[in-house]
């Protein structure tokens, strides 16, 4: 074992985890005067916001509220998200001097770089006092009271325990396991976790048939189970992505198919009986493609519908159309997992914690916060709203 860090000794607050929750959750309670250590085991602070958003990180939505989460109790999470809204974090932004501007659909993107904002929550942490030490996997919680984390660096003991150790999402980014054992440890109950966010995967038979388009994106509605979004699907050399796929990827489960239509403004089949009065000699391809990129409209027809002339198409032909194109029904082989998932599904069971503090109903002093919690926002900026939202919650009361 190494030498015992300066570091290791008593505590008023432990965080495990210095992603968006943890340090959130740490520069709160530093601003009550709380002595705040956070203990993150990668070698920096923050690794999803560097990645997040294409590097300019998607930090919040202006319209973010309880209808952009899934959970097994969906009026967990109104409290906190009530209690720190997107303007809250706008402000904190706005103090700092980041500039920002709206992408689309309410998510806000910082102009330069998401370093910007670990910036920010690292000067935060700093001017309160808040010690964050990195490179420190802590390997064992004995949950007390009071609670003893050990590491290899030393043992440290804190009056509030915080979990803020994120999801399973992509391991090569520091991602474990620990939160949910832990939670496990401890009797409390867990959600079923699965990926969520992430792209959806097709035999390879569709594959096959569907390789030439990889690259390509269309304008569609696309639902799965009960959820359905307006955005863009882009086929993969692997399946389906897009922010649709992305989307109805949190409410699809194995066995499910996904419907896309992919003509989400018309009726095709009222437009393809217009046209056959109107333009007669038109080929469904000519007309399919008025409305999808020419190689979506070439493929279907090659695929499933030929090219006649709309002359020629009877109604059994035009409902072969819909059918295999309002809605596009596919049933994907499986998603691409954890290795490329934004967000894991399901998590710390939020009947075992306080919506108000975070805190654990059977455990006193011990928090859970951020995406290891059972709650899961859709894209958008709404997943870093809940870690801001849930890490103040606790911050608050630590
Ligand atoms: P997070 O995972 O951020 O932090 C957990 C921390 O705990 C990590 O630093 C980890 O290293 C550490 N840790 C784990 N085990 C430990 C242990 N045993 N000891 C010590 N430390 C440990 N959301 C959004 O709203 N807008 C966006 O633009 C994006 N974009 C995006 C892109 C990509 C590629 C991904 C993967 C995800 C997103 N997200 C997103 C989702 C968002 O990143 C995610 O919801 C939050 O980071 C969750 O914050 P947490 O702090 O809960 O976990």
């Amino acid at each position: 074992m190494s030498e015992t860090a300066e570091w290791a000794g008593h505590w008023d607050v432990v965080i495990v985890g210095a992603g968006a929750a943890g340090l959130m959750c740490a520069l709160a309670a530093g601003a009550r005067g709380r002595r705040v250590l956070v203990l993150e085991h990668a070698n920096r602070v923050g690794k999803k916001i560097l990645m997040s958003g294409g590097g300019r990180c998607n930090f919040t939505n202006m319209h973010s509220g309880p209808e952009h989460f899934l959970s097994s109790n969906p009026h967990f999470m109104k409290s906190a998200l009530s209690r720190y809204t997107p303007w809250d974090f706008v402000a904190l932004v706005e103090r700092h001097g980041i500039p920002y501007h709206e992408k689309k659909l309410g998510q806000l993107f910082c102009d330069r770089s998401s370093k910007d904002i670990v910036a920010m929550l690292l000067n935060e942490c700093a001017a309160v006092g808040v010690q964050v030490v990195t490179r420190t996997p802590v390997s064992t919680i004995d949950a007390g009271p009071p609670h003893a984390l050990v590491t290899a660096a030393g043992e440290v003991r804190c009056d509030s325990l915080v979990v803020a150790t994120g999801g399973y999402s992509i391991p090569k980014m520091g991602a474990t396991g620990f939160g949910f054992d832990f939670a496990r440890s401890l009797g409390i109950p867990l959600r079923p976790t699965r990926a969520a966010l992430v792209p959806v995967t097709l035999d390879s038979r569709l594959l096959g048939r569907l390789r030439d388009l990889s690259g390509v994106s269309v304008d569609t509605v696309t639902r799965a189970d009960g959820g359905t979004f307006r955005e863009n699907v882009l086929f993969t050399h692997r399946g389906l992505s897009g922010p649709a796929v992305l989307q109805a990827s949190s409410y699809w489960e194995p066995g499910m198919p996904m419907e896309i239509d992919l003509f989400p403004d018309r009726d095709i089949a009222a437009y393809i009986r217009d046209m056959r009065v109107s333009r007669p000699r038109l080929t469904l391809g000519n007309l399919l493609a008025e409305w999808l990129p020419k190689r979506v409209a070439r493929r279907w027809c090659a695929l499933w519908l030929g090219n006649p002339r709309l002359e020629v198409l009877d109604d059994v032909g035009i409902e072969r159309v819909q059918q295999a194109c309002q809605p596009w029904t596919v049933w994907p082989s499986g998603t691409e997992g954890y290795r490329t998932a934004e967000v894991t599904l399901g998590g710390v069971d939020t009947e075992a914690l306080s919506s108000k503090t975070m805190e654990c109903r059977d455990h006193p002093g011990v928090y859970f916060i951020g995406e290891v919690v059972d709650v899961t926002g859709h894209l958008g900026g709404h997943n870093f709203q809940w870690a801001w939202a849930s890490g103040h919650a606790a911050g608050q009361h630590v």
